[in-house]
C-alpha cells in the first residue's frame, strides 16, 4: 500500500511521513519550493498544485491506495480551494481513499469550546 502525502515537505507532512513509515506503508511525498533531503524510503515528486496535468501525473505514477492533503496554500485560491477538488476527482479515478486536511482557524473559538463537521465557518480573518 502506497500513501502519497501532498505537502510531505511541510510541518504535518513531515510527520505522517514518518508515521507513515513507522506503520510499514510506502510513501511517496511531494514538495513545491523546498527541496527535501532525498532518502530512498520516500519517493519525492515536485508538485505545484495549480498545475492540474502535473498533479494527474504523480498521481498515475505513484498510483496511492491513500491520498493525504498536508498542503497548505494560506490565501491562494487554487491551492487551498480548487487543488483538494482535483485531488478528490484523482483519487476517485484511481480508486485511492483521500484525506483533506483541513483547520480549526476556520472557527472564530467564541461561543463554544468544541467544533464538529456539520460547524458553520466563522473565521475572525478572511
Ligand atoms: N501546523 C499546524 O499547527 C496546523 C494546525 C491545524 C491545521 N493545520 C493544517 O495542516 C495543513 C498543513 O499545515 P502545515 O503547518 O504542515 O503547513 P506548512 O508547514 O506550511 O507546509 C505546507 C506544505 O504545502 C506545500 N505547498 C505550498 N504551496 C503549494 C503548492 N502551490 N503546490 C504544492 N504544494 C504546496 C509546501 O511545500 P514547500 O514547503 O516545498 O513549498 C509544504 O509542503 C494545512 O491544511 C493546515 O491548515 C496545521
Amino acid at each position: 500500500m502506497t500513501t502519497l502525502i501532498i505537502g510531505g515537505s511541510g510541518f504535518l507532512g513531515t510527520e505522517l511521513i514518518r508515521q507513515a513509515r513507522a506503520a510499514g506503508h510506502r510513501t511517496a511525498a511531494t514538495y513545491h519550493a523546498t527541496a527535501p533531503a532525498v532518502t530512498s524510503e520516500t519517493g519525492w515528486y515536485r508538485l505545484d498544485l495549480r498545475d492540474a496535468e502535473s498533479l494527474a501525473v504523480v498521481v498515475a505514477e505513484t498510483r496511492p491506495s491513500l491520498i493525504i492533503n498536508a498542503s497548505s496554500g494560506g490565501a491562494d485560491w487554487a491551492t487551498t480551494a480548487e487543488a483538494p477538488v482535483r485531488l478528490a476527482m484523482a483519487a476517485r479515478k484511481h480508486g485511492s481513499r483521500f484525506v483533506q486536511v483541513s483547520t480549526d482557524a476556520v472557527f472564530s473559538g467564541t461561543g463554544r469550546a468544541c467544533y464538529d463537521e456539520p460547524c458553520l465557518p466563522d473565521p475572525i480573518t478572511t
